[in-house]
């Protein structure tokens, strides 16, 4: 090989790195001219063919050419690379004008905001929110709630019993099991109000489920009246329904209660006229309530001469279906979102 073919590699190797667009293509070109195996190589080798004259002048101008095209090689890879970065960065780029895909937001279930009004209400009238357990001795459902066993009143409980052998163990069909819970558990004056889950062996219709969830509520002191359960109720049903709500309290039967009453107030589609909400009576019950049974109290270790209380208890989904006009229980808890998404008040 003689100085010609170096300069006509040279050509040849330069134009070829030039065209190299990628790294592939550079590695492919590195091998044929800087490798091993590559023309360089090859024109060292023939060093030794050449005479003693011709082989300094020839060594060095390959020498210089390999120089020259690792420097070519070097200078041609950063600008192969920044290009395809910038490619890289082009195609990846996030158009930040787009307008953002909207984030679908949950709700919080309608029973749950209304429990949380609820509870807010009452604090607001001096009243803690505590919960308590949904499996329970029927001790506290029943027999401390003077429903002793074979009392026929147990029957208005359909129950649904965990276990019966040795101890009986129920899904709580109300509340009330929290009365006793709580005034065991502190000294009067007691101001508390219990929402919870409830669960009763019944026949599904659009008034009722097997599963709800009920408020009990319990105040116990010395000289408590009907007039302090009256006046607090009325507040409650005030606030929840409107401030012109009228109230009516009529006697009713609950074993842990005497008396016991049944709350109601004007209906608020006919204004007491007597509408299809109030089935043409012009008035909705609520809740039930009353002044809490001396032997309840007796059974937690209150003395009934001393201390008095009032209690109440009240479903849920009953006042939300009055307060949102809803006709049919079961839509609560089908998960249905058209239905719960319409309760999107943000109170989270
Ligand atoms: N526990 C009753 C029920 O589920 C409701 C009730 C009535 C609760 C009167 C009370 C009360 O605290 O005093 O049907």
């Amino acid at each position: 090989m003689g100085t010609d073919q170096l300069d006509q590699l040279r050509r040849d190797a330069h134009a070829q790195l030039d065209a190299a667009r990628t790294t592939d293509e550079l590695s492919d070109w590195h091998a044929r001219y800087l490798g091993r195996k590559g023309a360089l190589t090859d024109a060292m080798r023939q060093l030794g063919a050449l005479s003693d004259e011709e082989r300094p002048a020839f060594g060095k101008a390959v020498n210089a050419l390999k120089t020259e095209l690792s420097d070519a090689f070097e200078a041609r890879q950063e600008i192969v690379r920044g290009a395809q970065l910038n490619e890289h960065l082009a195609s990846d780029a996030i158009d930040v004008t787009l307008p953002g895909r909207p984030v679908d937001l949950g709700t919080l279930h309608p029973i749950t905001q209304l429990v949380r009004e609820v509870s807010s209400i009452f604090a607001h009238l001096g009243f803690q929110t505590i919960e308590g357990p949904e499996v329970e001795d029927a001790y506290y459902a029943f027999d401390a709630l003077n429903i002793p066993k074979d009392h026929p009143a147990r029957d208005v409980w359909d129950t649904i019993f965990v276990q019966s052998e040795s101890r009986e163990i129920v899904l709580r069909p109300h509340t009330s099991p929290m009365q006793v819970r709580t005034m065991e558990r502190l000294k009067p004056p007691v101001r508390v109000i219990v929402p919870g889950r409830c669960y009763r062996y019944e026949a599904l219709d659009a008034t009722h489920e097997w599963h709800f969830q009920q408020v009990e509520g319990l105040a116990v002191d010395e000289h408590l009246t009907m007039t302090d359960l009256k006046g607090t109720l009325a507040e409650f049903a005030r606030q929840l329904f409107g401030p012109q709500r009228k109230v009516r309290f009529r006697c009713d039967y609950f074993p842990f209660v005497e008396p016991g009453v049944d709350f109601a107030i004007d209906c608020m589609v006919c204004h007491g006229d007597g509408c299809r909400v109030c089935k043409g009576t012009g008035w909705i019950e609520i809740l039930g309530a009353g002044m809490v049974h001396p032997n309840v109290l007796a059974n937690v270790g209150y003395d009934p001469d001393r201390y008095t209380g009032w209690a109440f208890g009240c479903g849920f989904e009953r006042l939300a279906m009055l307060k949102y006009g809803i006709t049919d229980i079961r839509a609560f808890y089908q998960s249905d979102l058209r239905f719960l998404s319409q309760f999107d008040r943000a109170t989270a």
